[in-house]
């Protein structure tokens, strides 16, 4: 298992999904499921953190969001989707990961206070929604995922994700002369290597250098030499610390600009100013003309300026570079009207969307197809965090026989 090939994200099912989601996330998840070893996880016990009160649309929610990524391009035979509660271990790592969690880490994460804010008419004073990152971390750290792609908003939880594995790798990873056996385990990698990699960790643990780290990684991933124990305690020695039971995972952060609504702000989830994957194209060439424009063009002999213009704002995400121009001159010298500008967009918002309606169609008239990826998604899954729950059990000192 090589963590750094691991993906691990996640979803709350709370609606269907639109462009700014497509473009933000989902189109590099398509592209990640090529590169990565891929968990995409429907999350819906983190929906009731929430939204307890109103559990009713969750299971509606879920399926529909799994038609959208699927329409989006995620496909079952490269990665796993699934239903975060359909695989129970993540709850019982979080149980288990709630033991060694200081409160104080969990007061701390900026989206406890702010959230309790600005959802004043539910009462956020729970015990769920307090330990929601730990819940976070557990979905992660059960698959030992060291890639985690998310949004800006959420690297905290995965600062504290790190955090609670490094808490847990200290705790139960050291073992009586952790340092004398990684040393007798250096020797058996034969001389080459061992220089190697004394050398890198060196330049790691001493200059901070990731390069070093990672080649040093890779040089033990092609060890054959040695068991896998000392293998495990050689990684475990690159970072200072014991043996490492649940690798710390990375934020990856997706380098695409944000997606501006329809009125110029932020295109935010079941907003009426959205376009939704799976709105029709009436829908969307109506959502398009409704969209408002430069308040100074009054009249159509008035020149506007395009960069105060919400539209002028899709235009640069959704169509090429000749018809950006031709909208930028057309504005500034009132050459074309407003309606004139929306046009091409339009067009460019339906044939982007055109083939994931048309796979969104597929799975929508077969509802049961869908149940049965996610039921497999959930069983492959499930594989995989059993492993790891082995392993935490046994650190813990829950190795019933
Ligand atoms: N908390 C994330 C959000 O609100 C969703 C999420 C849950 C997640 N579990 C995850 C993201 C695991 C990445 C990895 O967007
Ligand atoms: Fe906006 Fe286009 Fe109208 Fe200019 S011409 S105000 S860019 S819609």
């Amino acid at each position: 298992m090589d963590s750094q090939r691991r993906v691990v994200s996640g979803m709350r099912p709370n609606g269907r999904l639109h462009l700014g989601h497509y473009h933000g996330v989902l189109k590099s998840w398509v592209k990640m499921q090529h590169e990565y070893q891929c968990f995409f996880c429907i999350v819906d016990w983190h929906a009731l953190t929430t939204d307890y009160a109103s559990g009713a649309e969750i299971a509606r929610n879920a399926q529909d969001m799994a038609v959208d990524w699927l329409a989006a391009g995620i496909s079952p035979s490269s990665a796993n989707l699934f239903i975060q509660s359909q695989v129970p271990e993540h709850a019982e790592l979080h149980l288990l990961l709630s033991m060694i969690c200081p409160l104080s880490w969990l007061e701390r994460v900026p989206s406890y206070k702010e959230l309790q804010l600005d959802a004043q008419h539910k009462d956020l004073g729970t015990y769920g929604f307090l330990g929601y990152p730990l819940l976070q971390a557990a979905d992660i750290l059960a698959y030992r995922a060291g890639v985690v792609p998310v949004g800006a908003d959420q690297l905290p939880h995965i600062e504290f994700a790190r955090d609670v594995a490094r808490r847990f790798n200290h705790l139960y990873g050291s073992e009586e002369d952790f340092e004398l056996k990684a040393e007798a385990a250096i020797r058996k990698l034969g001389k080459k290597s061992s220089k190697l990699y004394s050398s890198l960790r060196k330049s790691y643990q001493e200059q901070g250098d990731l390069d070093a780290l990672n080649t040093a990684r890779a040089l033990l991933k092609d060890q054959q030499t040695i068991t896998i124990g000392d293998q495990e305690r050689l990684f475990g020695y690159l970072e200072g610390g014991g043996r490492l039971l649940l690798p710390e995972p990375q934020a990856l952060l997706s380098d695409t600009p944000k997606v501006s609504g329809l009125d110029g702000g932020k295109m935010a989830k079941s907003a009426s100013n959205s376009i939704f994957l799976r709105d029709t194209p009436a829908e969307i060439e109506e959502k398009i003309k409704r969209m408002p424009t430069d308040p100074a063009r009054v009249h159509r002999h008035d020149p506007g300026e395009p960069t105060r213009c919400p539209v002028w704002q899709m235009h640069q995400a959704h169509s090429a570079e000749d018809v950006c121009q031709w909208a930028e001159q057309g504005c500034r010298s009132a050459g074309i009207g407003c309606l004139e500008c929306k046009a091409p967009l339009i067009e460019a918002i339906k044939t982007e969307l055109a083939p994931l309606q048309e796979r969104a169609q597929d799975y929508e008239q077969n509802p049961d197809l869908v149940r049965s990826i996610l039921a497999e998604g959930a069983e492959h899954a499930r594989d995989e965090a059993r492993e790891t729950l082995v392993v935490v059990r046994q650190a813990m000192g829950l190795n019933h026989r």
